[in-house]
């Protein structure tokens, strides 16, 4: 594919941010529109001035007209991301969502670009049916009281219009749903980023024989971890090979339990682990594993393994525990 100006929304977020190195890698010309709310200009260092940043909110309509004047296509990523922000911030993570999502289709619309990849998520499906689940799931809200479902519900609306003003206005529409994507500076919010700092500081008050840790639920619901470059690899398969119009699962299919998450950071801290349970949050879902056959057939393969990926990510926690929120 040749050089093209493309325009990534959320592009000093954790997936953007890497998704922007690869872009500007393959010779692309690659703007960003960010407000740093998550985003963190240390994640394009080296690469600042090979790009352009514009610091703005994507619910300034005016501003994402700007930002997208120029371009031949837009990736958005753009949204409040991080489970905790789910229950305490439910309206930001709509208010964000959905006209993040009107202001980047209206902007495509103005400026004639025809190429929208959009980031979706497996949330959209809460407690899937199936295990692995394939995209043709049905997407679920199963209660709007539940502040939680903000979430996959924004990324639901996001879709509906990415794919309704997609088939009537766009040339090429493109939606992935990443599963649980970790590795390095992925944010504090995620349980990756979490059980790595508070393994470290139970064990610090524990020195000697196991390790006490507490983990939410029975340690026994799974996820399908995808390390960062599997992700960045997978959007690219998405992007050279996709079909408009069509929705792709990126992700893994190595479906790994909580608590062995945890015995894998124990065993990389060298203690031994005292699991502890505790309920489960109301709204998490027991298992998720995406089947992901349909981006395989274009050539898609997963390639870091946990125990890879976990360490390298792990260390980076321990080494950069000053960039953690103070609370
Ligand atoms: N990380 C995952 O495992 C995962 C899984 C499923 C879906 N996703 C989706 O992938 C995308 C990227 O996720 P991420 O993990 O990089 O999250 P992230 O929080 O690191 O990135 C999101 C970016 O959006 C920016 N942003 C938020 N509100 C904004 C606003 N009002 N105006 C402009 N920018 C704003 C943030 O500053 C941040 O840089 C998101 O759409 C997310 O929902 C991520």
């Amino acid at each position: 594919m040749s050089a093209r100006k493309i325009l990534v929304t959320g592009g000093s977020g954790f997936i953007g941010s890497a998704l922007v190195r690869r872009l500007v890698r393959d010779g692309h010309q690659v703007r960003v529109l960010d407000d740093n709310s998550r985003g963190r200009p240390r994640r394009l260092d080296g690469i600042e001035n090979d790009i352009e940043f514009v610091g703005g909110d994507i619910r300034n309509f005016e501003t994402v007209v700007a930002a997208a004047r120029g371009m031949d296509e837009v990736h958005h990523l753009a949204f409040v991301n991080g489970t905790e922000f789910f229950y305490s911030q439910p309206e930001l993570v709509l208010d964000v969502g959905v006209k993040g999502m009107v202001h980047v289709i209206d902007a495509c619309r103005r400026h004639g670009i025809g190429t929208l990849i959009l980031a979706s998520s497996s949330e959209v499906y809460q407690t899937p049916p199936h295990i692995p689940t394939a995209e043709d799931a049905p997407l679920v809200v199963p209660d709007p009281m539940n502040p939680r479902y903000s979430y996959g519900g924004g990324k639901i609306i996001s879709e509906l219009m990415a794919i309704n003003f997609g088939r009537k206005y766009f040339e090429r529409v493109l939606i992935f749903r990443p599963h649980n994507v970790y590795g390095p500076d992925m944010g504090f919010e995620h349980v990756v980023p979490q059980f790595a700092l508070r393994f470290r500081k139970a064990a610090a008050g524990s020195p000697t024989g196991p390790v006490p840790f507490t983990i939410q639920g029975s340690g026994l619901e799974t996820r399908s971890f995808c390390f960062i470059d599997d992700l960045v690899e997978g959007v690219m398969t998405m992007r050279a090979r996709g079909e408009h119009l069509n929705i792709y699962h990126v992700g893994t299919t190595e479906e790994i339990s909580i608590a062995d998450v945890a015995r894998l950071i124990a065993r990389h801290a060298g203690r031994p682990l005292d699991l502890l349970t505790s309920p489960r949050l109301e709204g998490s879902t027991g298992r998720r594993c995406p089947d992901i056959s349909k981006l395989a057939a274009l050539g898609y393969k997963p390639r870091v393994l946990l125990a890879q990926g976990l360490p390298r990510t792990v260390d980076w926690y321990w080494e950069h525990d000053h960039f953690a929120p103070k609370s």
